[in-house]
């Protein structure tokens, strides 16, 4: 009798959801599977006050796509945790979504617009909280630019992912970064010798100051990414900046955010440091305004060439300085697909410059259409 009621009212109660109760509920966006150590928040794994912070498996079209621990009273992220395998071109033009089951536990897995919902939203930013504030962007914490296609791309528009961040902030500094850490990932993280595979925690922490009365301004974004390369030696690079105009951000390790924020991103195991972990000559252009500046390329070719897929070895490690107009020269050489490639990320830098200014041109109000003139 017992089974048989089971069995009748099991399935009203809903199999699946998206906001979930633990972080081990949502698999396969941390290294070995271990979440950061946030004090106060989260801690081995269990989150301490779990009515106000929310595990977001982030669900699009049925898919699973990344993870957010979102703050229901701050009404922002406490982080995004995402998987990196590269990144395709371009970036959607998109209305943000928010998450259902923020509301209501058994309303659907997938993350929605506004518009196709009807009540009033407590848990979390609408898009209109963002309005009416030049200063502050939507600043996304799993950027549009490092997801793997357009559905992936269209997932990160959820304003569960976003933090009110500085807009020269965003469109400065930080998106150098996020530049400077997708080629990184794209070139040194490659698993097996075959696959991309990063893993990325970006995270922001709070401060005592408000949007619209609503959203928590973060004071300081974080991002860390760790990765097992191609010669099976684990690498990870972390970063950070305040959130203010004209941030700057600053190149650190994940050891070195336990003492600069007390937390710890990744397993220790990240934390391997090997001489070759710095050449980053490759993404040297791409991290340049980055602070510290990164090391000065060295000329260890030997130990340089484990470090990529083999299709790309370099047999040079001095970027030309031509512009990105002058076509390879040389016949079929390895030097000529890197001189390649690197044109490859010139163009993404100016595509990314243009879709800086589209998103501009894409603000609401009247504002947008002054702005527009000003552009053209
Ligand atoms: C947990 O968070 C809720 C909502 O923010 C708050 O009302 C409650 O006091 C918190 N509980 C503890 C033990 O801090
Ligand atoms: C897009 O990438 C995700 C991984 O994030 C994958 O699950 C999905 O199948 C991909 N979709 C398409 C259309 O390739
Ligand atoms: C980034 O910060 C550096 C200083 O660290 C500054 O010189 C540079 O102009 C900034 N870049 C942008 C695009 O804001
Ligand atoms: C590594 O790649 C090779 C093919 O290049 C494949 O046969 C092998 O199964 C892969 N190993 C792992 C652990 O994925
Ligand atoms: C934008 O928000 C900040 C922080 O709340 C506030 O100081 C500033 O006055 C706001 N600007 C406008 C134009 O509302
Ligand atoms: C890193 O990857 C290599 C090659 O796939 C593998 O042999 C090694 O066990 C991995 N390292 C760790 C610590 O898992
Ligand atoms: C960024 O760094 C540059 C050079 O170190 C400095 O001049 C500038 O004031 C910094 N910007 C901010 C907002 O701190």
């Amino acid at each position: 009798m017992l089974l048989f009621l089971l069995l009748v009212f099991l399935p009203a109660v809903p199999i699946e959801t998206e906001v979930v109760e633990t972080l081990t509920d949502c698999p396969g966006y941390f290294v070995e599977e271990t979440p950061p150590e946030i004090p106060d928040i989260l801690v081995g794994g269990n989150i301490l006050n779990r009515t106000r912070y929310k595990v977001i498996c982030q669900t699009l079209e049925d898919t699973r796509r990344f993870l957010t621990l979102y703050d229901t009273k701050n009404k922002i992220p406490v982080f995004s945790a995402y998987r990196f395998i590269g990144a395709q071109p371009g970036r959607p033009k998109e209305d943000w979504k928010i998450e259902p089951q923020l509301e209501d536990t058994n309303d659907d897995i997938n993350m929605r617009l506004l518009e196709d919902y009807t009540t009033i939203l407590d848990n979390q930013a609408v898009d209109s909280d963002y309005r009416n504030n030049q200063s502050y962007d939507r600043g996304h914490l799993y950027p549009s630019s490092h997801a793997p296609n357009e559905s992936a791309k269209l997932s990160t528009f959820t304003l569960t992912n976003a933090v009110p961040q500085s807009r020269t902030f965003n469109s400065g500094n930080w998106s150098q970064m996020e530049r400077c850490t997708k080629c990184l990932m794209e070139h040194y993280c490659i698993r097996n010798r075959t696959v991309i595979e990063a893993f990325v925690v970006t995270g922001a922490e709070q401060s005592d100051e408000k949007l619209n009365d609503k959203m928590n301004i973060p004071s300081r974004m974080w991002s860390a990414f760790c990765c097992n390369r191609t010669d099976g030696v684990w690498m990870s690079k972390a970063y950070w900046g305040h959130n203010v105009p004209n941030g700057n951000v600053t190149e650190s390790s994940h050891e070195e955010m336990t003492t600069n924020f007390g937390i710890q991103i990744f397993p220790p195991l990240c934390s391997v440091r090997q001489k070759s972990q710095d050449k980053t000559t490759l993404c040297k252009k791409k991290c340049k305004f980055l602070t510290p500046s990164v090391p000065p390329a060295d000329k260890d070719e030997t130990s340089e060439k484990t470090t990529f897929p083999p299709n790309t070895t370099p047999t040079t490690t001095t970027p030309p300085t031509t512009t990105k107009m002058t076509q390879p020269t040389t016949s079929i050489t390895s030097r000529s697909v890197i001189k390649k490639k690197q044109e490859d990320c010139e163009e993404t830098e100016d595509r990314n410059k243009k879709e800086i200014e589209e998103e501009e041109n894409n603000m609401e109000g009247e504002e947008s259409i002054m702005k527009r003139v000003f552009i053209i």
